[in-house]
C-alpha cells in the first residue's frame, strides 16, 4: 500500500483560518438572525475595490490576448521582465537598496513562497520561529518533517520559539539554541509590530557570523508610515549574504483574490551543501520554480505593474491610508475599553490584550456571540498568542465604525 506523508498527521485538524470560518458557520446556522449583522474582522483579507491604475492594465492585458500579435501564452517563469524592473526600481533602487530584477521571483503568494522556499533546504536545519507566528511557517515546517511531534499546547518539538511580548516590543531576542533557518516578519502578523533597523542589524550579525538564513516576510511593508521603519531586510548592510525576502501585493494593493506576489533571492546567498561546500540559493530556486510553476498569469502581472505608475502610487496609498485610518480606530476603541493595544500604527493588524477572565478562544467565541464580530484569537498563532486576539482592519469605514459602536456600546 502506498505511504502517506505521515508528517501531516503530526498537524492539527484545521489551519487557523478555516477553523474559524468553520465556528463562524455553525454560528451563523444556528442563529440566522445574528448572521445578517456579522462582521468580519478575522482573516485579513481585503475587502476595498482594486485601484483603478490595475483594473485598466489587466482590461488592456486581456485585450492583448485577444490579438495573435500581443498574444501571451506560456510566460517566464520566474516573471515578465516589465515587473521585475518595476519592482526593482520602485520598491528596491529608488530608496537605495541595492535588489536588482533578475534577483526578484514573481509568484502567485507570499503563502506559497513561504512554504515552498522549504524545498531547496535540506534536512536538519534548526528552524526559529516567533511566537505568537504567521500560522504558515510553522506548519510547513512540520509538512516538511523539520519538526518532531505536537505538544499539547499545540507547539512542536524541534523547533526554536522565540516569544514576543510587551517587553520585548514584540521582537525577539537571539536565541540561545542555535538556528539556521530564522523566520521574521515586519510590520508583524499578527501583533502589528515593528522591528527597528538596530534590531535587524543585530539579526543580520548573528546569521552572517553563525551562517544563517534569514526568511523575512515583508508582506505588510506597506504599511509603514512612521519615518526611520526599515521596510526591507535588504536596508540592513550585510543582509544580502544571509536573507530572502518575501513580498506581496495582497495587502498592498488589494490583490488576496487576483494573486501576485514575490521573493527576493540575492545572487551571492548561499547555504552548504550535504558535503560542506557553498552553494547559491538562486540557482537552486529557479530550478524549483522553472519546475513546479508555470508562472503567476500575464493579466495579473500587468496589474501589478500598474502599482509602480504614478497613479497607481496614489491610489495604492489611498488605500492604505483607508485601512490605517480604520486600525485607529479599532485602536482607539479598544483602548477605551481599557484594554492594553498595540501594532495598528503601521500595520493592518491590532494586537489586544484580552480583558481579565478571558482566553483567546473564550474572548473569540463573546465577541462573536454577543457582539456578532470575527475576531482572531491570539492563542491560534501560538502558545505565546494566548490571551490576546487580533482585531483586523481590512474592512470599509462603515463596518469597522459599526465595530467600534458595538464595543463601545454592546460590550458586557
Ligand atoms: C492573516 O489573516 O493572517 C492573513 O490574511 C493570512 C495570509 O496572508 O495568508
Amino acid at each position: 500500500m502506498a505511504r502517506v506523508n505521515d508528517h501531516y498527521l503530526k498537524l492539527r485538524a484545521g489551519y487557523l483560518f478555516p477553523e474559524i470560518a468553520r465556528r463562524v458557520s455553525s454560528f451563523s446556522q444556528e442563529n440566522p438572525e445574528a448572521a445578517n449583522r456579522l462582521i468580519r474582522c478575522g482573516i485579513g483579507d481585503v475587502t476595498e475595490p482594486l485601484p483603478l491604475a490595475c483594473r485598466e492594465a489587466m482590461h488592456a492585458a486581456v485585450d492583448d490576448l485577444g490579438a495573435r500579435s500581443s498574444f501571451h501564452g506560456y510566460g517566464p517563469e520566474q516573471g515578465y521582465p516589465f515587473l521585475r524592473e518595476a519592482i526593482a526600481k520602485g520598491d528596491f533602487q529608488d530608496r537605495g537598496i541595492p535588489v536588482s530584477a533578475d534577483e526578484i521571483f514573481i509568484s502567485d503568494g507570499s503563502k506559497c513562497d513561504t512554504g515552498n522556499i522549504l524545498e531547496i533546504f535540506g534536512p536538519g536545519n534548526r528552524i526559529a520561529i516567533t511566537d505568537p507566528v504567521y500560522p504558515v511557517y510553522v506548519d510547513t515546517n512540520v509538512m516538511a518533517g523539520n519538526t518532531g511531534a505536537a505538544r499539547a499546547d499545540g507547539s512542536f518539538e524541534g523547533l526554536v520559539y522565540m516569544p514576543c511580548t510587551p517587553e520585548n516590543g514584540f521582537v525577539p531576542s537571539i536565541p540561545e539554541a542555535p538556528a539556521d533557518l530564522i523566520y521574521l516578519c515586519y510590520p508583524n502578523n499578527p501583533t502589528g509590530a515593528t522591528a527597528t533597523r538596530e534590531q535587524l542589524r543585530q539579526w543580520v550579525d548573528y546569521a552572517r557570523s553563525h551562517g544563517a538564513i534569514i526568511l523575512y516576510d515583508a508582506a505588510y511593508e506597506a504599511y509603514i508610515v512612521e519615518p526611520g521603519i526599515p521596510r526591507s531586510i535588504y536596508e540592513i548592510e550585510g543582509a544580502r549574504e544571509c536573507a530572502i525576502e518575501f513580498r506581496s501585493f495582497s495587502k498592498t494593493s488589494g490583490f488576496t483574490g487576483v494573486r501576485c506576489a514575490f521573493t527576493v533571492i540575492p545572487r551571492g546567498l548561499e547555504a552548504r551543501t550535504a558535503g560542506g561546500a557553498a552553494q547559491p540559493l538562486h540557482p537552486l530556486w529557479l530550478r524549483r520554480q522553472t519546475t513546479k510553476f508555470n508562472g503567476a498569469s500575464y493579466i495579473v502581472q500587468r496589474g501589478a505593474a500598474a502599482v509602480y505608475t504614478e497613479a497607481g502610487r496614489e491610489q495604492v496609498t489611498t488605500l492604505i491610508r483607508h485601512y490605517l485610518q480604520n486600525a485607529n480606530l479599532l485602536r482607539g476603541a479598544c483602548q477605551a475599553r481599557g484594554w492594553s493595544v498595540y501594532g495598528g500604527v503601521n500595520a493592518p493588524y491590532v494586537w489586544v490584550r484580552c480583558p481579565a477572565g478571558l482566553d483567546s478562544w473564550s474572548f473569540f467565541d463573546r465577541m462573536l456571540r454577543h457582539l456578532h464580530v470575527v475576531v482572531t484569537p491570539g492563542a491560534g498563532f501560538g502558545a505565546a498568542g494566548e490571551g490576546y486576539f487580533r482585531i483586523s482592519a481590512f474592512n470599509s469605514r462603515e463596518k469597522v465604525e459599526e465595530v467600534c459602536r458595538r464595543l463601545r456600546e454592546e460590550w458586557e
